[in-house]
């Protein structure tokens, strides 16, 4: 009430890439509320559990690539709720983005259409915000990811190498990575979804993945790809066959998309990425394909669209095991922690008063592993899966 009544209609009549840069910078200086934010948004409960190798997640839905791009609030994220963060797209070289404007909000089709172009600080920036946070204390308990995109002036025959800087650079500090090979906006980043390119790019980081874990007597970390939306399954299935062969920890599915338009109600010619509702079912599609395909070998991180706890859990039925969200900012109606947990908890029990053959959903969400990230799978949450023993295998996807 809050938020709709007060905050939405102050952020609403600012140009929308400003209100997001105050709020964010707003949520910087937050970290200390933490606590408090988390007593009154966070969820503790083990039905939302999700655990990815080594890594655990307190819930299923975390913060998409995109919102904080320099990792500046990173200590704010866990008190809204989120299972997990994930900071970026970072480049190797920091740059300005694309001319503004380049944000829009389309209220009426609860969208955005965004074409900033990766502007961020950089790598090296990023490690050394990183690491003061780390000396300070301030380290966030959720797993945190890190978004890799390609520097704009970098051809793409130099891509593999541009990437790899920002993995080497950062790799200390991300629980996870993505190679996002899949934004609108960078000119032929997207050509890296290709076979072949894609190839040469997931060998060199997994081998310098394998190198720095031996060197530091860690485990390598884990990585996932970020798909676009905007290609046949036929691509997809290539994409699959090249991420399992180069042990890639799981894909997110999707970007934002460049297509479309005709699905608004909002005439618009602006050119760049398109998110929000529109894409739900796109998405929707890509993660039962992905798990199909698969057979639910490869985790999958479904992203677009997520607006209200219904969202996210059609997502887990439809394969994945987390879920991210970005474009909050384009909600007409809810604050942001809508997006989160408490919502879903609810949903997930009222969908067990309801209709009682839904309570896959908490097998759906409790995700237990056996060591490899190729062979993950689903177990009920119930005290036997708890205690490690796998008891099902992966939910069934909406048919
Ligand atoms: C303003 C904006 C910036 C974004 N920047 C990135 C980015 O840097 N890296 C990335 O992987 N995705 C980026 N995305 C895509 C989102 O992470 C997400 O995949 C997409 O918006 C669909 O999710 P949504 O409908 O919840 O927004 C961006 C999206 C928006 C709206």
């Amino acid at each position: 009430m809050f938020y709709k009544r007060l905050v939405r209609p102050l952020l609403f009549l600012k140009d929308p890439e400003e209100s997001h840069e105050q709020t964010l910078a707003l949520l910087s200086r937050m970290g200390f509320l933490e606590g408090a934010f988390e007593w009154y948004f966070g969820v503790d409960d083990n039905r939302l559990q999700v655990k990815l190798g080594s890594l655990s997640f307190p819930n299923p839905v975390g913060l998409a690539g995109g919102f904080d791009k320099n990792g500046i609030a990173i200590k704010t994220w866990q008190g809204f709720g989120f299972g997990f963060i994930e900071i970026g797209a970072v480049t190797a070289q920091g740059q300005p983005g694309n001319p503004k404007p380049r944000l829009f909000r389309l209220p009426k089709d609860q969208a955005l259409i965004n074409r900033l172009g990766f502007n961020n600080d950089g790598a090296e920036a990023m490690r050394a915000r990183l690491a003061a946070v780390q000396n300070n204390g301030g380290w966030p308990k959720i797993p945190l990811g890190i978004n890799i995109g390609r520097t704009k002036v970098v051809e793409t025959k130099d891509a593999a190498e541009d990437f790899l800087f920002t993995f080497e650079t950062l790799f200390l500090y991300g629980d996870f990575f993505t190679l996002n090979v899949s934004s609108p906006n960078t000119p032929y980043l997207r050509d890296l979804q290709e076979r072949a390119l894609l190839t040469d790019l997931l060998t060199v980081i997994q081998e310098k993945n394998r190198e720095l874990a031996a060197k530091g007597g860690s485990q390598e970390k884990p990585v996932l790809v970020k798909v676009a939306p905007d290609m046949e399954f036929a691509q997809l299935d290539e994409i699959v066959e090249v991420a399992q062969s180069k042990r890639i920890a799981g894909i997110i599915a999707t970007n934002a998309t460049a297509f479309l338009r005709e699905s608004l109600v909002t005439r618009t010619e602006e050119p760049g990425g398109l998110s929000g509702r529109p894409l739900r079912g796109k998405v929707i599609s890509f993660v039962r394909h992905l798990y199909q395909a698969t057979q639910g070998r490869l985790p999958i991180i479904g992203v677009g669209g997520i607006f209200i706890a219904e969202d996210a859990y059609e997502k887990i039925r439809a394969g994945a095991c987390l879920r991210g969200t970005r474009s909050c900012e384009a909600d007409q109606s809810r604050a942001p922690q809508t997006y989160g947990t408490r919502r879903l908890q609810a949903y997930l029990r009222s969908c067990r008063q309801r209709r009682p053959e839904v309570t896959t959903a908490d097998s759906s969400v409790g995700l237990q592993d056996k060591g490899d990230f190729s062979n993950v799978r689903l177990c009920q949450n119930d005290s036997a899966s708890r205690s490690g023993r796998i008891i099902s295998t992966l939910p069934r996807p909406i048919s």
